[in-house]
């Protein structure tokens, strides 16, 4: 993968931190899209909110201009809402699939030219929360939800091209998510259950590298869903209500 030119959404922090440090140890060429400047090297930074149109179209611009070519876009960026839905604000959830889907869409369809070029790959960061529902998260999972329905029709229109879609469904990971979140809510203390984005960062490059079209992440969610959503909804319903205080 030495060389390949890669862009990614949101590498001031967190996970596309975590990713961007681990493509450029992999030998590739890394662009980094954030508002804020990030403190790691990479090849080109883009100071831009991918929310704007106009940035969105300069982004492209400016990689296309630098290097000719994008062999992975990595759609990182997002932000969460702890709220139910009748407390949550229309205003905020409008802001919400701004950044978590109207922007991925449109980045992606900014890059498709020079993504069929390259056969190459995009990578939608969704969540385990667009898989399953999670009361006073309702917003988040529904954008969620939303982008991995973009990833999984969107795979099935590019394979003409060859252009793959790798879909990735992070659990908890250990970012300081929460604590930018919108929303009046804060979610239940649950220690000990995050994992690093460091680790997430190898088995996404590896996903990537095997052409994978999906990566749950820790693997054994896949089966917590499975579980949840087809032998025992009603056991996760009745524990949902008592970790989120919903109870009568
Ligand atoms: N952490 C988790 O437990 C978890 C679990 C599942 C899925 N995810 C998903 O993984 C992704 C990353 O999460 P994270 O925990 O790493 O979040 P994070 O630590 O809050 O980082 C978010 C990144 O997105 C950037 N960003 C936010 N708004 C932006 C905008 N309008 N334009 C450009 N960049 C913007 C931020 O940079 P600036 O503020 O500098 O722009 C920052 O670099 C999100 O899509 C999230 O939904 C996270």
């Amino acid at each position: 993968m030495k060389g390949k030119v890669t862009v990614i959404t949101g590498v001031s922090n967190g996970i596309g931190r975590a990713i961007a440090l681990n493509l450029r140890n992999h030998g590739c060429k890394v662009v980094g899209i954030s508002r804020s400047q990030p403190d790691i090297e990479l090849d080109l930074w883009v100071c831009a909110d991918i929310t704007i149109g106009a940035d969105r179209e300069r982004i492209r611009t400016e990689v296309e201009k630098c290097f000719g070519r994008v062999d992975l876009l990595v759609n990182n960026a997002g932000k969460g809402l702890y709220a139910t839905w009748e407390e949550l604000d229309e205003a905020e959830l409008r802001s919400l699939f701004e950044l978590n889907f109207f922007a991925v869409a449109a980045l992606t369809r900014e890059f498709l030219p020079l993504l069929k070029n390259s056969q190459g790959t995009i990578a939608n960061i969704s969540s385990v929360a667009g898989k399953i529902w999670i009361p006073c998260m309702g917003a988040y999972c529904a954008s969620k939800s939303s982008v991995s329905m973009f990833s999984n029709s969107l795979r099935l229109e590019l394979k003409k091209y060859s252009v793959k879609v790798l879909e990735v469904c992070p659990g908890q990971i250990n970012t300081g998510f929460s604590s930018r979140s919108m929303g009046m809510r804060k979610p239940p203390d649950s220690p000990g259950r995050s994992a690093g984005p460091e680790a997430l960062a190898e088995a996404f490059y590896r996903a990537w590298k095997r052409g994978k079209s999906a990566l749950v992440y820790p693997g054994w969610m896949n089966w917590a869903v499975a579980t949840v959503r087809g032998v025992f909804p009603w056991f996760y319903n009745h524990y949902s209500l008592k970790v989120w205080n919903l109870e009568d």
